[in-house]
């Protein structure tokens, strides 16, 4: 099929490329020049992995493009709008200006029969806005709602081999066109098993935010444990993998920590409070703010841990952050808890070096007062203390003899609870997890 994805930001790019990559003829548009410009010299401007050997490969077959020119959708059948829904500033509700623009510009570039699909999230009931407007242009054209679930780090995979496909779409014939499309569009995924549901726009755009609801909630439970597990001396390591036994409650996502960041749970769940609270149904959601509290309450207990290591007393000290990507396997530090408890960590008079494999860079635009080293060695010589807050595998995998050396103190603070503290605390270091003796 003719396809564009208007918006070439993480989703657009991975699913311009994996929708090449499945025999599609592809244009990608993004406003931003700069952009456009790397992605069709074959240069990812994030890091994903595989994403740059998936592009270079779509890029040689020539099924792939990229423009600044939303001109150039022109021709595509199905048009995929992949912006950003980033929170709004100061308030909690999502900020649908790239959607409300791009979707605007899209509508000179249509043609009889076509197909829109949004796959950014959206409060509920955009969808059906979006629809009413389509209609008035172009009465012929058909929007469907086809929420993203992939997860950066497994961004290839999870676009190229999904576990299911929700539609959106609406009542009578249009709907039956949409969902056509889309199963062509798919056609390789469905033909290997992959589910699909059709359900109304309302239902579609609601699975999204009610899916990153579940899976914040599910963190900030495990979360809400390690402070039980503290002031009584528990385990709450060993409690998840009792619990997570259970079928019906599973292992997934029960890992204690410094909570979840990054672009999408924070602002989602946020988002979603706002939505409910403008339609009336605030009270359904109000355990989400509960669950905001309590991810951020997990920095500030990191912050007071690492004090307690340092002896009561942060000034002066020298801390190590292990990581500043939101989560390992990706560069991205939007809302990342890492680096957040580094700048409170600095605020109060440590004087903090932060490492990270990939993120440094970004990271250093955000909070340029850190000290920055991309060597492991270097950046925990003479530390009083050794933080890791991202799991990346070189730092689970760090021998504790060998960081013993380096150090000026062995106190170290494992924020994602990886590292084995038996053999840490045998190499001689003060070991802290999280909710752990
Ligand atoms: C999340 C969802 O997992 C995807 O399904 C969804 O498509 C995506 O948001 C989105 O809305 O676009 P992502 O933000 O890539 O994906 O990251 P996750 O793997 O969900 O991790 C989120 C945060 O939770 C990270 O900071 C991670 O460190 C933290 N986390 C995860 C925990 O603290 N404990 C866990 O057990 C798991």
């Amino acid at each position: 099929m003719r396809i564009s994805i208007i918006g070439c930001g993480y989703l657009g790019a991975v699913h311009a490329a994996c929708m090449a990559k499945l025999g599609h003829d592809v244009v990608g548009i993004d406003a931003d020049t700069w952009k456009i410009g790397e992605l069709q010299a074959g240069r990812v401007p994030f890091f994903e992995p595989g994403l740059p050997e998936l592009l270079n490969d779509v890029l040689a077959s020539g099924r792939l493009k990229f423009s600044p020119d939303i001109a150039d959708a022109k021709g595509a059948q199905v048009h995929f709008l992949c912006v950003g829904t980033p929170q709004r500033k100061g308030e909690y509700a999502a900020d649908l200006r790239h959607v409300d623009t791009a979707f605007a510009s899209l509508l000179d570039s249509l043609e009889p029969g076509n197909v829109v699909v949004g796959k950014s999230t959206v409060p509920v009931g955009t969808a059906a806005r979006l629809a009413e407007n389509l209609a008035e242009r172009h009465p012929d054209a058909v929007l469907a709602w086809n929420p993203e679930f992939l997860r950066e780090g497994f961004a290839v995979k999870d676009t190229l081999s999904p576990d299911r496909f929700v539609y959106g779409i609406p009542d009578g014939e249009p709907g039956v066109r949409a969902t056509a499309a889309l199963d062509e569009v798919y056609s390789t995924s469905l033909s290997l098993g992959t589910q699909r549901l059709v359900a109304d726009y309302a239902t579609a755009e609601l699975v999204k935010s009610a899916a990153n609801s579940f899976l914040a909630t599910k963190i900030s439970f495990i979360n809400a444990m390690a402070e039980v597990c503290e002031v009584t001396g528990a385990d709450v390591t060993v409690l998840a993998d009792a619990i997570g036994m259970d079928e019906r409650i599973g292992r997934k996502f029960l890992n204690a920590g410094i909570g979840f960041g990054g672009g999408c749970l924070p602002k989602d769940i946020r988002a979603f409070m706002a939505r409910a609270g403008e339609l009336g149904a605030d009270q359904a959601l109000t355990f989400l703010r509960e669950v905001d509290d309590i991810n951020v309450r997990r920095r500030m207990r990191a912050v007071e841990l690492t004090r307690g290591l340092l002896g009561g007393s942060l000034l002066g000290k020298h801390i190590t952050v292990l990581g500043a990507a939101f989560k390992p396997n990706s560069d991205d530090v939007r809302d990342s808890p890492a680096l957040n408890i580094a700048a409170q960590l600095q605020l109060q008079g440590a004087e903090v070096t932060v490492t990270d494999p990939q993120a440094i860079d970004g990271a250093r635009r955000r909070f340029p007062e850190l000290t920055y080293e991309h060597d492991l060695d270097c950046a925990i010589y003479d530390a009083d203390a050794v933080l890791l807050l991202t799991e990346w595998d070189q730092y689970r995998s760090l021998a504790p003899q060998h960081a013993a050396q380096l150090v000026r103190a062995k106190n170290v603070l494992d924020g994602r609870n990886t590292l084995d503290s038996l053999k840490w605390r045998a190499a001689g270091w003060n070991y802290k997890g999280i909710g752990r003796p």
